[in-house]
């Protein structure tokens, strides 16, 4: 088979590729989609359709856009020189990328490298847990998260992620982990209330009670809820959560899979509030999609309570992680920030982010589907439902019909996705940190006809 015949890859594809999060059957009458080109915010399926992506490549991942050669040039240059040795030895990437990344996030010091964002989450569970086993006879085991949040796909990240849709089926979960709730005002009978950011983070306080302050280890949170409907949290939640978690000896363990790199108008999510993590997940925008890499950055003091003696053989992270040693993703990651900061991204994605707030607030006065649009960035959410009164979500298929008519129109928004049941109501926005003016536009008017295409 050659790449160049276009119907045999169409046909290997349907007969041999489980793809993800996907009912296949409908396959068997339609092609899947094969993208097979990329450049800037568009790219081009195998049919050479062209299409603007309002979501950086489906999942809030391509940062930079598509086509950066000289992020491919520095990955090829350092697969050449040096792919690969297990990261129990470093490589030269991996050292400048870590001093560069910590340099973004003061107070923290320093830099694990893995390969997706479950994974660097799993690192911190597995950080709280054997901390619980060193420093406090077992107790302080238990991670909390928040309903709504989520943490990846691994049975142990499932057993910490909120999205109760997700998890159908895929028990037992792993033990220890336990829900407090969301913070997500437009959703809360509370929500009205100028205090709400206080009174949902003392929600998190009373679980803490109740499963008893010296079992709680860590608290694992999204800086904004990403698919769980782009959550952006109200006023003094997050500095509230810093004080309880401080107040129980609680870790603060932030998961900037999808926030971090810029995608809020700041380098991370949590920057926006006056909350110090212990632990950092990334992955996604890390390397804009160029590169498989992930990371779990930690406080020196973390790192300092795994410090043993030389002789004790147990008392150090004893962790590993195969692809953690590619040195393709770090150099692929150091050229990513340094096009962020050379482009000065940050300063697009604020000065975008809020024309796209503000396009989609005048598309609120037109359709009353809209229900609220929130985000921070350009990364936006935008809740349907049937009636603004009531605010009884829209019905999942609709949502999924309005994103295939802007599909038709060639631009890829997303939408929450088989998350939460009776609530994939949220149609999602994450265009690449370089978006234009007229790339809103182009998103904003597909989006315009898709609601006004609505039938009742
Ligand atoms: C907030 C968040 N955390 C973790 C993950 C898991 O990342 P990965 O799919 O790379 O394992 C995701 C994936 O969508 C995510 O959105």
């Amino acid at each position: 088979m050659k790449p160049e015949n276009l119907n045999d890859i169409v046909g290997s594809d349907r007969n041999h590729m489980w793809h993800h999060l996907m009912q296949h059957k409908p396959l068997q009458d339609t092609d899947p989609m094969v993208i097979v080109e990329g450049k800037g915010m568009r790219v081009k399926d195998i049919n050479g359709r062209e299409y603007l992506d309002a979501v950086s490549g489906g999942v809030w991942t391509v940062n930079v856009g598509y086509g950066r050669e000289s992020i491919a040039n520095a990955v090829r240059d350092q697969l050449v020189k040096m792919c690969y040795f297990a990261n129990s030895a470093g490589n030269i990437p991996g050292a400048m990328f870590a001093e560069k990344l910590v340099d973004k996030m003061p107070g923290l010091s320093r830099v694990y490298y893995a390969n997706s964002g479950s994974e660097a989450n799993e690192k911190g569970f597995k950080i709280v847990r054997q901390l619980a086993a060193m420093k406090n006879g077992g107790k302080k085991h238990k991670v909390l998260y928040r309903d709504r949040d989520y943490h990846g796909t691994t049975i142990t990240t499932l057993s910490a992620g909120g999205q109760a849709q997700r998890k159908d089926d895929y028990g037992p979960f792993t033990p220890g982990f336990v829900e407090v709730p969301h913070c997500l005002a437009y959703r809360d009978p509370r929500g009205a209330d100028p205090d709400y950011g206080v009174l949902a983070a003392k929600d998190i306080e009373k679980v803490i009670l109740r499963e008893g302050p010296d079992t709680v280890g860590a608290l694992c949170i999204e800086p904004i809820t990403a698919g769980g409907g782009v959550i952006v949290p109200p006023e003094g939640y997050m500095e509230t959560v810093d004080e309880i978690c401080r107040k129980y000896g609680v870790l603060i363990h932030i998961d900037e899979v999808v926030c971090g790199m810029g995608r809020t108008g700041k380098w991370f999510g949590y920057q926006h509030f006056d909350i110090k993590p212990d632990m950092v997940s990334m992955a996604k925008g890390l390397a804009s999609g160029y590169a498989a890499i992930s990371v779990l950055a930690t406080t020196e003091g973390l790192f300092n309570e795994f410090l043993a003696e030389p002789s004790d053989s147990m008392h150090y992270f004893r962790d590993i992680s195969t692809f953690g040693g590619c040195a393709g993703g770090p150099a692929a990651a150091l050229e990513n920030m340094r096009i962020i900061e050379e482009e000065s991204l940050l300063d697009n994605v604020n000065a975008m982010g809020e024309y796209m707030m503000g396009s989609l607030g005048e598309l609120m006065d037109k359709h009353a589907v809209i229900g609220e649009v929130r985000g921070k960035g350009l990364f936006i959410g935008a809740e349907l439902v049937k009636d603004r009164e009531s605010r009884e979500p829209l019905d999942e298929s609709k949502v999924v019909g309005v994103a295939a008519d802007c599909l038709k129109q060639g631009v890829m928004i997303g939408r929450t996705n088989r998350s939460l049941h009776g609530l994939n109501n949220t149609l999602c926005f994450s265009p690449a940190l370089i978006c234009t003016k007229d790339d809103i536009d182009q998103i904003i008017t597909a989006v315009d006809n898709a609601l006004s295409n609505l039938q009742d």
